[in-house]
């Protein structure tokens, strides 16, 4: 089977290793993929993994590509694909893919369409307002005591949420985001929410259009700094599983989600083919969705894929094809921590082009897989070329042994102005 998977990002490093180790797969083009995504082979003949130069959002030169090279199965990574439509053009085009269509990812395109949804079919969320007017915002804001959440409507680089402790950063959030435009067009509107308290969790359902299948529990640390302190960024690591729900638990959060989730969306007439990604605050009034993104999380598919047993290949079909009723996913008991290696400067400007040191040796620790993420080649070295530049991640028996094993290889990595998060999975030890 010759495969295409869409991406740049350490996610799709994790995907194209594990889909690379299908019996399936003969021939694998990333689009535009990183040296991780380049440096892999095929475990069913040893071919390399071949990055092709095209953006993952160009979709008329990936149409093009794809009418020249036939590929039999395409895998979409990035959200940014999603939201501009490369599925439906790949299926008009009469190519096979894997990943939700526009419309169905309308619940990670637009907050306002999520919301909207949520509230409409009693899925449990936040307290919240939708607003196109930045005073009637601002008057909502005042009712929450100004304690929110102020989102921007569209996509944002997951940097568009801003949040509020009083009434004067809560207008301060408003105008940033509706006044001055700090993340254009996708500001328009905004959906305010109540600040929910709690433990946050990330959870992923893999769906074929009928039914949701969940994956163990992971928690991401999204802000820049030791103990949740800096700026928001795309994530700075990840555990798996996290702790904070027993197998029961996690089963009755995900049926209290994805039940009434399914049935919206069938009454909607929403045929989501792809993985839905609820971000959950686990609070004292039970758990609340603060968030849907349509696709894998980043980095919590560097901590999955290393527990999954299936082969992905089967599993990503099943969820394109409507077959899903047929699979059982498989996971090792095993823990999985991911640490991201960035830049200096990240979540803010930083500089590219360092060379990395000390990937052999860290990926030649036991358990542990070192995924790029913002990294090229030149002149024969890797080099960075992102903010999140590695995703160094390791897997153990128990979650404190896979920390150490994941901290114990980033150690061994440098690259000038490295820096990193000391604590990532600290809370699950707690
Ligand atoms: P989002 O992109 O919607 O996931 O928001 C980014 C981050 O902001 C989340 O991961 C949370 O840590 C935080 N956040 C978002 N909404 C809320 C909320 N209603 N209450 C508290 N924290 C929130
Ligand atoms: N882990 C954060 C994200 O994928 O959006």
């Amino acid at each position: 089977m010759k495969l295409l998977v869409l991406g740049s990002g350490g996610r799709e490093h994790a995907l194209v290793w594990k889909l690379a180790q299908s019996r399936h797969v003969t021939q694998m083009f990333v689009a535009p993929g990183n040296a991780g995504t380049a440096a892999e082979c095929l475990a069913a003949n040893g071919a390399p993994v071949q990055n092709v130069a095209i953006g993952a959002e160009d979709i008329p030169a990936l149409v093009a590509w794809a009418q020249a090279n036939r590929p039999d199965f395409t895998v979409v990574g990035p959200d940014g694909a999603l939201g501009a439509g490369v599925v439906d053009a790949f299926q008009a085009a009469g190519f096979k893919i894997w990943g939700p269509n526009q419309r169905a990812a309308q619940f990670e395109a637009s907050k306002v369409f999520s919301q909207d949804f949520m509230e409409r079919h009693g899925i449990p969320t936040a307290k919240s307002g939708t607003f196109a007017d930045p005073v009637a915002a601002k008057r909502f804001c005042a009712t929450l005591g100004g304690r929110c959440a102020v989102k921007a409507d569209g996509l944002a680089l997951g940097k568009g949420v801003l949040l509020a402790g009083n009434v004067d950063e809560a207008e301060r959030a408003v105008d940033e985001i509706m006044v001055d435009k700090a993340f254009g067009t996708a500001g328009a509107r905004v959906v305010v929410q109540e600040f929910l308290e709690g433990m946050e969790i990330s959870l992923h359902a893999l769906c074929d259009g009928k039914m949701a299948k969940l994956f163990p529990t992971s928690q991401d640390h999204k802000r820049a700094l030791d103990g949740d302190q800096g700026l928001n960024t795309g994530g700075m690591g990840t555990y798996s599983p996290a702790p904070f729900l027993t197998d029961a638990e996690l089963a009755d959060v995900g049926r209290q989600i994805l039940n009434p989730w399914l049935a919206g969306c069938a009454a909607d007439g929403i045929d989501f083919r792809g993985l839905l990604y609820p971000g959950v605050m686990l609070t004292k009034s039970g758990p609340k969705v603060i968030e849907f993104n349509a696709r894998f999380g980043d980095p919590e598919t560097q901590v999955y894929l290393p527990r999954l047993e299936n082969d992905l290949v089967e599993l990503l079909l099943a969820s394109a094809e409507g077959r899903l009723a047929d699979v059982e996913l498989e996971w090792s008991p095993s823990a999985c921590v991911c640490v991201v290696l960035a830049s200096g400067g990240y979540p803010g400007s930083y500089a590219k082009g360092k060379v990395i040191h000390g990937l052999d040796q860290a990926n030649a620790l036991p358990g542990v897989k070192v995924f790029h993420a913002g990294t090229a080649t030149k002149d024969g070295q890797t080099v960075t070329s992102g903010g999140r530049v590695l995703g160094v991640t390791a897997w153990a028996p128990t979650l404190r042994a896979a920390r150490d094993q994941a901290y114990a290889a980033a150690n061994v990595i440098c690259f000038e102005g490295i820096q990193y998060r000391r604590d990532i999975a600290a809370k699950g030890l707690r």
